[in-house]
């Protein structure tokens, strides 16, 4: 115990009011008076307010008022109102509970202090005794702390895209949207802050959100063992205590709080390619037609900042790209969409005729210093201002100047830069004096906005699209972020390297931005920095299939990263990574669609689904893909055998009937020559479509059902199905299409049913096609409703049984005996 620490339990088991010598904190001491409310109670202690509030089911809210007031009620992220809930209050002599469901918070009198436990008295969360909640006042703010205990066997997870290993237990990091160039796995902060993590021990999880702006910072028992905290540097101390069990459940709940990813539209599913910078318009033209011509199924392609005159967003430099618009709509009757970059700075160019810089000096919109002058700072166009997104009639003048680029047809918009980052200042930022007007008329400095910034730089943009064009869904990339920013924009990971180490890195990556709410989330395929060896890109790009944004990009002075650069051989790998993409597109909608609606990610580390797995709680490399398919990529480049461990249960390797027991693994297998190791939950119902060159495409041929056998009739056997237009918001009006499949493996008779549980919405499908793997013997007979089945086959070597429903658009019932 260190010696301020010592000295803060001896004073506060003195019962004084903690005020630590020794590093100035002021910690809490004794409660004193308790007021209750409809929803929690509010406890003094001397100065000193904490309020314990039930903000919804199983989401607990704690406020700390240093000087007895509580900050406005505003909060950039939280977007679900307080919900009224039978709240009980008891008091006794030690302490106050404050109940709710089946979560209690426990504030413990002396010291006073907050400790969540379930409904059977189990500890979830609990306060450091010695060291109660505290504050620091300073010249910059006041600083506020939480500590609480930290259980041996607890893992966290969460935090957006911090680098290193998923499991952030033993390290402490620092929420700072920091422009990151070239990150390494110690590199901290990085673009974006999302304070929010996921604690889970022995299968029980919980979450907590801390809802603090300014530059904040976790330690998971890194500075002392056994304790972990978090706190920011001003602001309020104001954190959402989220319960699981499940930690399926912690998510869901964090993103009813918080908000969730709007359904994406369909291409942005896709496989995009990018590169800084396709110009002049005539090498655009020619990606376009290498993608096509080599058949490499693609939905878009980006423009970087070359596009621009002089790098001035809102321009286009014609001289390079003469035919602008008739180049989008080309590549459109091409079935690829253009994503522009639209970077957040506006070039500094007073009388040139720049619209976006005129109409913004006029409207006022542009931050300014604290002496009123306008805040230049250097980007890719020389000098720039920087748009006051915090107003909101800025963000509307933002989102208008999106109206050209709606109108040529371009699809999607990316937001780069947006940290903010500014070049040769120290920080790397924005002044952090620099002045943010609210809309209440009141301001903030840059320390107070720095990190929400971004978050409402694609808030702007996402809001103004759907101005511009209400029937289309919006598609934003934002690289800077703040919690709920998932409301607004996908996103990647920024400016990575062409190395093993960024392959490899990229999972825990994506995986714990679904985890923070932002699963539609992807990195630069092949390493922006550098240029990759041809099997690393080869690796990438079968990687990258799983990831929720598929998008191959590479900075400028790299060697080419398309699919092609390296030789037939290459080539065809990757077309196959690709493809195998396009094949699953419906599996791939439907866990995008189930995103949308509950927050479960599209990428899942294993303990999603299987929570008491806890010899997955530290794997970094494998994933499931929606919720049936499990994923064990090659990562390295050694060349020896790849071993994988299966989660809990059967699984077979995709699109066979071999099947594996997890207890009897791990497998190993030979990396080598080509794939990605994949593997179908038994009793996994997957749907799949054939190959298309562009998801605008109509598939040729039925629905593709790939259903894998359980062993009994009581494992789940199950499926589902989304499908929608694929870009408008009809399915909000119904005009959707949802069908649960189900499989039941019983004595004599296997049988498969479809449900169509909403039919609103005539998808490009009539017949299914059905493949039943790992079906031992040769059925007697195949009967669709009761009807005997035309044309099934068995195929004895393969353990495969395919028949066709016809006309399946409705409820059927397929039997199958032995
Ligand atoms: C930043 C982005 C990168 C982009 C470049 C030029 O480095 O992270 O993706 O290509 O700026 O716009």
């Amino acid at each position: 115990m260190t010696a301020w620490r010592w000295l803060a339990c001896a004073l506060l088991a003195l019962g004084l009011c903690g005020t630590v010598q020794a590093t100035g904190w002021r910690h809490l001491g004794e409660a004193g008076r308790v007021e209750r409310r409809a929803d929690g109670v509010v406890v003094h202690s001397g100065d000193a307010r904490v309020q314990v509030s039930v903000h919804a089911d199983g989401v607990f809210r704690v406020r700390l008022a240093p000087e007895g007031r509580f900050d406005g009620d505003a909060s950039w992220a939280v977007v679900q109102a307080a919900e009224p809930l039978q709240v009980a209050i008891e008091e006794s002599r030690d302490a106050v509970r404050v109940r709710a469901g089946d979560v209690v918070a426990i504030v413990h009198r002396s010291p006073l202090r907050v400790d969540f436990v379930d409904g059977d008295g189990r500890a979830l969360l609990a306060d450091d005794a010695s060291l109660p909640m505290a504050w620091l006042p300073g010249a910059h703010g006041t600083r506020v702390r939480v500590w609480k205990a930290m259980p041996a066997d607890e893992h966290y997870y969460g935090l957006g895209d911090k680098a290193g290993p998923l499991d952030r237990r033993g390290r402490a990091f620092t929420m700072w949207n920091s422009e990151s160039y070239g990150w390494q796995g110690t590199t901290d902060p990085l673009y974006k802050s999302i304070p929010f993590f996921i604690g889970l021990r022995g299968g029980v999880a919980y979450g907590v959100f801390f809802d603090n702006t300014h530059r904040s910072s976790f330690d998971f028992g890194k500075e002392s063992d056994g304790t972990l905290s978090f706190g920011a540097e001003d602001g309020p101390l104001d954190y959402y205590f989220i319960a699981g069990p499940q930690p399926g459940q912690v998510i869901e709940r964090y993103t009813a709080l918080t908000g969730r990813t709007p359904l994406p539209p369909l291409w942005s599913l896709g496989f995009q390619q990018s590169r800084y910078t396709y110009h002049p318009e005539s090498k655009v033209r020619e990606i376009a037609r290498q993608l096509r011509d080599r058949r490499i199924p693609s939905d878009a392609i980006y423009l970087d900042i070359d596009y621009q005159k002089g790098y001035a967003p809102f321009t286009v430099d014609r001289a390079q790209f003469p035919t602008f618009e008739a180049m989008i709509a080309d590549l459109r009757r091409e079935g690829l969409r253009t994503v522009l970059i639209t970077d957040l700075h506006i070039k500094h160019d007073p009388d040139k005729g720049y619209a976006a810089f005129d109409s913004g000096l006029r409207d006022d919109v542009f931050i300014r210093n604290p002496d009123g002058s306008l805040y230049i700072g250097e980007v890719w166009p020389g000098d720039s201002v920087f748009p006051d997104f915090t107003l909101t009639r800025v963000r509307d003048w933002w989102g208008g100047l999106y109206r050209d680029f709606a109108e040529m047809g371009a699809a999607g918009y990316w937001n780069d830069m947006n940290e903010p980052s500014v070049f040769n200042v120290p920080g790397n930022t924005m002044s952090l004096d620099a002045v943010h007007r609210m809309d209440d008329g009141t301001t903030r400095d840059h320390r107070a906005i720095h990190n929400v910034y971004g978050m409402l730089n694609a808030r702007a943009t996402f809001e103004g699209l759907l101005k511009l064009q209400p029937a289309q869904r919006p598609f934003v990339l934002t690289r800077a972020a703040y919690a709920g920013a998932q409301r607004y924009a996908a996103t990647w990971t920024g400016d990575n390297t062409a190395s093993w180490f960024h392959l490899a890195q990229s999972t825990p990556n994506l995986l714990s931005l679904g985890l923070s709410g932002m699963a539609m989330s992807g990195d630069d395929i092949g390493g922006f920095i550098g240029s990759p060896p041809a099997d690393l890109l080869t690796r990438w790009f079968q990687l990258g299939a799983f990831n929720p944004v598929y998008r191959n990009h590479a900075a400028t002075d790299t060697r080419p990263h398309e699919a092609w650069v390296d030789g037939p051989k290459h080539e065809a790998l990757r077309r196959e990574a690709i493809e195998l993409r396009y094949r699953l597109m419906p599996y791939l909608y439907t866990a995008a669609e189930e995103n949308a609606r509950t927050g479960m990610p599209i990428m899942r580390p294993v303990f999603l689904r299987y929570p008491q797995a806890e010899a997955f709680y530290g794997n970094d490399r494998d994933f499931l893909f929606g919720g049936d398919l499990f994923v064990a990529p090659v990562v390295d480049e050694r060349l020896d055998a790849h071993a994988v461990s299966l989660p809990p249960g059967a699984w077979y390797a995709f699109g066979t009937s071999q099947r594996f027991v997890a207890a009897k693994t791990p497998i190993k297998i030979n990396p080598r020559p080509s794939g990605t190791p994949l593997y179908a939950r038994a009793g996994a119902i997957v749907p799949m479509q054939a190959l298309v060159q562009h998801t605008g495409e109509v598939p040729k041929g039925p629905l593709e059902l790939q259903v894998y056998l359980p062993d009994a009739a009581s494992d789940e056997c199950s499926g589902s199905l989304y499908q929608d237009d694929g870009e408008s918001f009809a399915y909000r009006e119904g005009a959707f299409l949802r069908v649960a499949y189900a499989c039941r493996v019983g004595a004599s008779t296997t049988s498969l049913d479809a449900r169509v549980v909403h039919g609103g919405f005539a998808p490009w499908w009539k017949a299914v096609r059905v493949t039943v793997f790992g079906v031992a013997q040769r059925p007697s007979a195949v009967k669709v409703d009761g009807t005997a089945a035309a044309g099934w086959k068995y195929d004895a070597s393969a353990k495969t049984l395919t028949f066709d429903v016809a006309d399946a658009v409705r409820d059927w019932t397929v039997e199958v005996a032995r």
